[in-house]
Order: C-alpha cells, then structure tokens, then sequence
C-alpha cells in the first residue's frame, strides 16, 4: 500500500524521464539496455496467454501483444496504468491491464504460458515466496517465469550512481528491508525487500522451478545513461540487473 502512494506520485517523472528510453512497445530489462529481442528469455509468445507483474505504462505488454501474444498486465499504481492507456490511444492498441498488487494475483489457476516481471514487483513484495508460489499457481505446466530485479549484489553498497556506490558498506546476508518514512505523517512511504541469489534460486526452486538461465547483463561500451543508482562508473564493475529465467518442471 506504501508503495502505490508513492508510485502514484512518482508516475508522470517515471514516464517522462525514462518514457522514450524503455519506448512505447520496447522491452527492457533493465537501465543496461538489456531488451527482450537480445534475451529471448519468454521464448515465441505467439498465442500465448502471458501475464506482466508490474506492468507500469505496459511498455513491456504491448511488445508482447506486437509479437502475437495475448498479454495482461498488472499494477499497484492507477496513474501508472493511466499512462498506458495514454500510450494504448496513441497506437490504437488496447493492452488489458488490472489495479492490482502482486501480493495475491486475482486470477485462476492455470491460466498463463508466461508469467513476467521487468522490475515490477517481485522486489517489492514483502514475501517473495509466496509470490513464486502464487506464479507457479497461475501457470500451466510447462510455463514460463522470467523476472529482472535489482541485481543482489547492489544491496551491499549505497544507491548512489558516483564513486561512492563502489564502497561495499552493508552486509549482503543483511534482509533488513530498505524503508522510507514520512517526516510529516510518520506514515510509512516506500519499502524495498532485498533477497540473496540463494533465496531467488531456493524461493523457485521450491515451488516446482527449474532455473534455466540467470543474465547478468554487462554495461554496454556505448551506454552512457545514468538512471537512479545504475551508471557507467559503478556498470563496468559490478552487475546491476539480474534476469532469472525459469519454467515449471
Ligand atoms: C520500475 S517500474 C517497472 C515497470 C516497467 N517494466 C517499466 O520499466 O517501466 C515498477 C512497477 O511496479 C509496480 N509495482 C510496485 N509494487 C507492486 C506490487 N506490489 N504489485 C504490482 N505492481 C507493483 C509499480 O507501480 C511500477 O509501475
């Protein structure tokens, strides 16, 4: 609930600084530039009924719906939806979309062939498992998981784009969740939930996963955007994304 007041907030900066980066039917996995067409990591989408987990101003959906899947989207923001609908019109494209939170997926079991997230809220969630496990009811047998987070690793070193995001000053092992605060309401504001590569590997492989690929995407030699704590200082040293790719055994 925190977490959609802020990105409720935050949606019309979001969209209007990163907007033509990610483009209106692009698929990016993360700030490195990372994109679907490189990954290959939901396979053809032809005919596939696909689920997108954090969908913002589905971006991500509609590059599904332009290669013959049959997307839905969910998420927490309503103004982040809002903003798809703006991009839907402009393309005479309609991507259905849900108000939702992950915590608790309002569909039927066995309903998609992929379930994915680009960033959306499996780091946002305050527990995870119970989120794989929730995908994996979603799924049909065979289907695939694919998801991008916050490499980490990162959860080591201050958020900061400049040198100082390169000094390791908190424990990795540390699950303590990133919280901010309100100074006026003393209302809680954003939360961030930090899980180790372990517990993403044990959360799926748990709930009837097998991992089939983890990229670490390199800094690309030509990027040069900074975004948020994801720069060319900090990119050519550490991995900042990390893209699990899985599928129901
Ligand atoms: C960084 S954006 C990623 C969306 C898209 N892939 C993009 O690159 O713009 C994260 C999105 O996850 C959504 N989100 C955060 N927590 C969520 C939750 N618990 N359930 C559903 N969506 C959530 C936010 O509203 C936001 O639109």
């Amino acid at each position: 609930m925190a977490n959609r007041a802020d990105w409720d907030a935050y949606a019309d900066e979001y969209q209007s600084t990163h907007g033509e980066f990610l483009g209106d039917a692009g698929f990016l996995w993360g700030p490195e530039g990372v994109r679907e067409d490189d990954l290959g990591a939901l396979g053809d989408v032809t005919g596939q009924d696909v689920l997108e987990i954090g969908c913002g101003a589905g971006q991500c959906s509609r590059w599904v719906l332009g290669h013959g899947g049959r997307p839905v989207g969910i998420d927490v923001s309503m103004r982040q939806l809002q903003h798809g609908r703006r991009i839907d019109e402009q393309h005479d494209v309609r991507v259905p979309v849900l108000l939702a939170s992950a915590a608790g997926l309002p569909f039927a079991d066995d309903t998609f062939d992929v379930v994915f997230s680009a960033f959306g809220a499996l780091q946002f969630v305050a527990d995870a498992p119970a989120l794989v496990a929730d995908v994996a009811r979603v799924l049909r047998p065979g289907g695939r998981f694919a998801f991008s987070i916050t490499h980490p690793t990162r959860w080591m070193f201050p958020d900061d784009p400049g040198e100082e995001g390169l000094v390791a000053s908190q424990s990795y092992w540390d699950r303590t969740p990133y919280v901010e605060v309100d100074d006026v309401t003393g209302q809680t504001r954003y939360v961030e939930h930090h899980r180790t590569l372990g517990d993403w590997v044990g959360a799926l492989a748990r709930n009837g996963f097998v991992l089939t690929d983890l990229h670490e995407p390199e800094w690309p030699s030509d990027h040069e955007r900074t975004w948020g704590g994801w720069s060319r200082v900090r990119g050519v040293l550490t991995p900042g994304t990390a893209v699990f790719v899985s599928r129901v055994a």
